[in-house]
């Protein structure tokens, strides 16, 4: 007990001493800190398991054929809508304002309703198609609001933000750091069609 002391007080001086250097703050803020805020190792873990659970593969990443039919292509994971999928023309008549129905491709990535058609975003850390520019507070901006990175036009369904949005900061920025820690994959997705822009 009285080595550990001793090892402690040292680690306290040695610290001080570095703090008075170069103007850092205190010491104690320092090691506070450190304990509070995980590591951004286990912020990446967390991540993962959310994303997992939270369903995010089923709409953000394509799919390819596997024994059971479709399934995540995880060598694509969380890339979105593939960009050379062509949308099959929608038969008139089936999706209208006062329609519930909707119509989704193989991929469930892109997504036609009354509201017209949404593609599943690319959520890797690719700079200029997914989210590599993104901030931290953007994102959980976005996913709090059901704004477009936070402060644009309305997220559009059936990105389900109003359910994620009742997730704690932590979880979400945890999210944030899995989603960017993610290899970048080129994917442009397209912005939203208006309902009269439907494929028929
Ligand atoms: C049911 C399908 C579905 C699920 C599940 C889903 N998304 Fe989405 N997501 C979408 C679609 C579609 C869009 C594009 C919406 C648009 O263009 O307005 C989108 C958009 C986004 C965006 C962009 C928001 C913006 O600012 O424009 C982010 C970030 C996102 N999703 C993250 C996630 C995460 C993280 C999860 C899992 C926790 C998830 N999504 C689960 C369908 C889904």
């Amino acid at each position: 007990m009285q080595f550990i002391r001793q090892i402690g007080g040292l680690a306290t001086l040695l610290m001080l001493t570095a703090g008075c250097s170069n103007n850092a703050p205190a010491p104690a803020e320092k090691t506070n800190a450190a304990q509070s805020a995980p590591s951004p190792q286990s912020r990446i873990e967390r991540g993962k398991y959310m994303v997992t659970v939270g369903g995010c593969n089923d709409c953000h990443t394509p799919k390819k054929i596997g024994p059971n039919g479709p399934e995540p292509d995880m060598t694509k994971e969380l890339s979105g809508n593939p960009a050379t999928d062509r949308l099959a023309p929608v038969p008139a008549g089936l999706i209208a304002p006062d329609k519930y129905l909707t119509v989704v491709n193989n991929h469930l990535g892109a997504w036609v309703g009354p509201w017209g058609v949404s593609f599943a975003m690319n959520l890797t850390s690719d700079k200029a198609t997914g989210l590599g520019s993104w901030t931290e507070e953007m994102f959980v901006t976005a996913l709090r609001s059901g704004k477009h990175q936070g402060t644009g036009r309305p997220i559009l369904p059936p990105m389900p933000w109003y359910w994620y949005r009742n997730m704690t900061d932590e979880d979400l920025k945890s999210i944030f750091a899995y989603l960017q820690s993610l290899p970048p994959i080129n994917n442009p997705i397209p912005d939203p069609l208006p309902p009269d822009k439907i494929p028929r």
